[in-house]
């Protein structure tokens, strides 16, 4: 039986350096990883490792007009790190990246979607982004994020790492029915999308 596909999309934040921390998890837990990164994401992420890690091209650019689709279409999708500038464009449903096209499509899909925001206290504290954030909650995305996520730190460099802590957070109960298994025991053990800083 073929394997389950995890998009795994990274934006232009710090802990896309370790994203791959990330696509190994998924893996361990039988997942097909696929990694898109943001134009912006670029300059922090390690696209040859991920191409080594996943076997497949990360993807930034929409494809041209009758070019094949090099990625097999996703089961679900994690957007980790997800920018303020991601978070508040996906809300309203602008596609002008192809990381941004393939959110607002796997809500139109239904798909299974968590989305780690990073951000500091300051992009935080704009009121446009507690706004859109529940948007997302409330159209079935589960977004990791509050002080029981990572606490926000001040403007300016921020040490971070991935880490694999074991949360307690439990999904949603109208979302577990439309979950695969090993989404939701990736997501219930807080594997799947958490930072932390050091
Ligand atoms: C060094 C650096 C660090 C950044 N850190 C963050 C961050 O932690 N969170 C954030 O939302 N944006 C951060 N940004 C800004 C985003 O990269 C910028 O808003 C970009 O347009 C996001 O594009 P994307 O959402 O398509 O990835 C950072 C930018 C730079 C250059």
């Amino acid at each position: 039986m073929s394997k389950r596909v995890l998009y795994v999309i990274a934006c232009g934040a710090p802990p896309a350096r370790d994203v791959g921390r990330l696509v190994r998890l998924a893996q361990d837990s039988g997942w097909q990883v696929c990694v898109l990164v943001s134009p912006s994401g670029r300059r922090f992420a390690d696209i040859p490792g991920l191409e080594e890690a996943t076997g497949y091209p990360v993807r930034t650019e929409y494809k041209n007009p009758g070019e094949p689709d090099v990625l097999p279409p996703p089961d679900a999708v994690i957007v980790a790190p997800a920018t303020v500038n991601t978070i508040n464009k996906w809300a309203a449903g602008i596609c002008d990246t192809l990381p941004l096209g393939i959110l607002v499509e796997a809500i139109g899909k239904r798909l299974p979607i968590v989305a780690m925001p990073f951000t500091n206290r300051e992009h935080a504290a704009h009121p446009a982004f507690p706004e859109n954030i529940a948007k997302l909650r409330s159209w079935g995305v589960i977004v990791l994020f509050g002080p029981e996520v990572y606490p926000l730190h001040d403007p300016g460099p921020a040490a971070v790492t991935w880490t694999c802590s074991h949360g307690r957070r439990q999904p949603k109960p109208s979302m577990c029915g439309r979950w695969r298994p090993e989404l939701r025991a990736l997501i219930q053990r807080n594997d799947a999308a958490r930072a932390c800083l050091r």
